[in-house]
């Protein structure tokens, strides 16, 4: 029976496992780095503390499960200091999390093992590895091998104008890390493809789209994330099902691979993918449930994520299902995040709120809830068509107010 579950982390992702944990019989303990006013709200107990410092833990240690929302403390190995303190955790431990941390590690598990989904790509450790990859792929995704919080990739003709730019940061990076991975860059459609997985069995959750760019159309700096769709079949409306069974494929290969090589990866695993023109390509893989993907996919999981987690952790995956709605999630951020983002800004909630709203980064100053400088709500809308829940969030989106941003085109023009 499991009556005391602890989550670690403050965000968004974070209140949305929180939330659907709320509504099962559990007592919930809360470890934030910063005070989130919705999970606190939910928590029976919170604990504000660094949550990448092992020592912290032995605390907790009565507790019966434990989900881990954010990737830093999955790489510096906190799933595996609470599993020695005896707590049941749904992460995987350090040691198979470093298909995040490293993705050099990544390409190398694919590469070694046949397994399809590798672009063209070079890990380099010299200026001439990168000269001489850069002659046979001139436009390049250039990506550190450590955690950057998705803000260390640079795509030659997005942040990196021509060879000369391209090669300083790669330089750059080699110099303070000892390599980088280049990739050929890809030209397609991108998609998350999360699964529940319990060392041997992956259960697909519903695919979903994630915005990227500050700004409408697409443009803009890169950010956490801007928003997010998923629609009622599960699938990707634009995406063909050959695709979908490729990077389904992909995923349980490497998770097949990891067993053998490494161990049972008992967690959530989440593969961003790129649908070119000619083939389905891993952009990466995260060893969490994405922010804001958990958001589209916690809202439509039936099954109580409680026995879903202890089934990840203990090899028996529970029968799962989620409810065939489309979910549209929108962010709300302050006015120039990324660059230059307004702090301490006042946000005020309206009555009336239909959608799901959920807190990211913000705190409570004596009752008024203000901006941190990284993203702050989000909202989130399920209806019969990715178009009703669509409308859904944005007929919302007034009702929260303040020095706030967020893209209007979230979803446009998905049935
Ligand atoms: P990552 O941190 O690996 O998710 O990369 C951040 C973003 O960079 C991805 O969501 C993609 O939009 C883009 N990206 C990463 N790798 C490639 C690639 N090989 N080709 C084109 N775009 C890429
Ligand atoms: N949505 C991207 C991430 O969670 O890393």
């Amino acid at each position: 029976m499991i009556s005391k579950v602890l989550v670690v982390g403050n965000g968004a992702r974070e209140h949305a496992i929180v939330k659907k944990l709320a509504q099962e019989e559990v007592e919930i303990t809360s470890v934030m780095a910063k005070l989130n006013p919705g999970i606190a709200k939910l928590s029976k107990r919170v604990e504000l503390m660094d949550i990448n410092d092992p020592a912290i833990y032995t605390q907790f240690k009565d507790h019966d499960l434990a989900f881990i929302g954010p990737e830093a403390p999955l790489a510096v190995g906190i799933s595996d200091t609470l599993t020695e303190l005896g707590v049941t955790v749904a992460a995987p431990t350090k040691a198979l999390a470093r298909l995040e941390w490293s993705k050099a590690y990544a390409r190398e598990v694919l590469d070694r093992n046949g397994i399809k989904g590798n672009p063209a790509f070079k890990i380099c450790k010299t200026e001439d590895h990168v000269r001489a990859f850069l002659d046979e792929y001139p436009d390049v995704a250039v990506k550190p091998d450590i955690l950057t919080g998705g803000k260390g990739v640079k795509i030659s003709g997005q942040h990196l104008t021509d060879r000369k730019e391209t090669e300083a940061y790669a330089h750059k990076l080699i110099k303070k890390d000892g390599l980088v991975v280049l990739e050929d860059k890809l030209i397609g459609k991108e998609f998350t493809l999360q699964a529940f997985v319990d060392g041997t069995r992956l259960h697909f959750m519903p695919l979903v789209r994630d915005f990227k760019r500050a700004y409408d159309n697409d443009e803009g700096p890169n950010t956490g994330s801007m928003g997010s769709f998923s629609c009622a079949n599960h699938d990707m409306s634009d995406l063909p099902k050959a695709t979908i069974s490729k990077a389904k494929r992909t995923m349980q290969a490497t998770i097949d691979t990891v067993r053998k090589e490494v161990g049972p990866y008992k967690g959530p695993i989440y593969g961003g993918f790129m649908a070119t023109e000619d083939d389905t390509y891993l952009i990466e893989y995260n060893c969490r449930l994405g922010d804001p993907e958990a958001i589209n996919v916690l809202s439509l999981l039936e099954t109580p994520l409680t026995d879903v987690g202890y089934g990840m952790a203990n090899c028996r995956l529970p029968k799962i299902s989620f409810s065939k709605k489309a979910t549209v999630c929108v962010y709300l951020v302050p006015e120039g995040y990324p660059v230059a983002p307004v702090k301490d800004q006042p946000i005020y909630v309206a009555d009336g709120v239909q959608s799901e709203l959920y807190y990211a980064s913000v705190y409570d100053d004596v009752g008024i809830i203000k901006t941190t400088g990284s993203r702050a709500v989000a909202l989130l809308a399920k209806g019969e068509s990715v178009t009703e829940a669509r409308e859904k969030v944005y007929s919302d989106i007034d009702k929260i107010t303040g020095r706030l941003h967020f893209r209007t085109d979230i979803a446009k023009g998905i049935p």
